[in-house]
């Protein structure tokens, strides 16, 4: 049996390293994992990401942004997520659906219900079986963006604090929407000690796939 497990969390909450070390883990109990992305993770969904994070497209409205995400969304899903999970696997994925409900339908103000409405159309009733959110104050998350040179800037990196901020009001919004599925870790702390609390969620929310 697959278990579908996705990150999420403002910029710089670390859930790019922390899932590299997450699938680590995951394949040292014997399990057979893979690690992907939103937006991306194959061709044509890399394809989309590349349109929707230009720094060249300022014009790009709400709703087309939200109508991309969901698009991208809906082919990793049918050519990677599901025949990953049919075969057995562990999959982890860097932001899935609840980073739309907060970024275009919170912090962009299209509506939470609209935005969830679209990912419906996009991926049915499918919905990750945990989601772990790494909590991050932005202006601490943006600062440690500063600092690694190497990342690339992003479309949606250059928005203002103000949007940040909002984005992390927009997770709580989700998290009350669905406090069963989704589990808050502190990102705020020494890496260790975030990886540590992550395993503990995995090991504790994921018990099933290990019987
Ligand atoms: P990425 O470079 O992957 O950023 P990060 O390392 O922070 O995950 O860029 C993805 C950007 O797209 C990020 O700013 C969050 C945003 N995003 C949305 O606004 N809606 C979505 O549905 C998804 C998946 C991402």
């Amino acid at each position: 049996m697959g278990y579908f497990i996705t990150l999420e969390g403002v910029e710089g909450s670390g859930k790019s390293t922390l899932i590299q070390n997450l699938k680590e883990f995951v394949g040292s109990i014997g399990r057979e994992v893979i690690v992907t992305r939103e937006p991306g993770g194959i061709d044509i969904s890399e394809q989309i990401r590349s349109v929707i994070l230009d720094t060249k497209n300022t014009k790009m409205d709400g709703r087309t942004e939200a109508l991309l995400y969901a698009a991208a969304r809906r082919q990793h899903l049918v050519e990677r997520i599901i025949p990953s999970l049919q075969e057995g696997k562990v999959v982890l994925c860097d932001r899935f659906i609840d980073s739309s409900l907060a970024y275009q339908g919170y912090a962009r103000e299209l509506g939470i219900d609209e935005v969830l409405s679209i990912n419906e159309f996009a991926i049915g009733s499918f919905m990750p079986d945990l989601t772990i959110y790494l909590d991050l104050d932005p202006e601490i998350g943006l600062s440690r963006i500063r600092k690694n040179k190497g990342r690339e800037v992003n479309r949606l990196d250059l928005e203002e604090i103000h949007f940040h901020k909002k984005v992390r009001e927009g997770y709580e919004a989700v998290i009350k929407r669905f406090p069963e599925r989704i589990v808050t870790v502190d990102a705020n702390q020494e890496f260790n000690k975030v990886f540590a609390d992550v395993k503990e969620v995995f090991l504790d929310r994921a018990k099933e796939i290990f019987n």
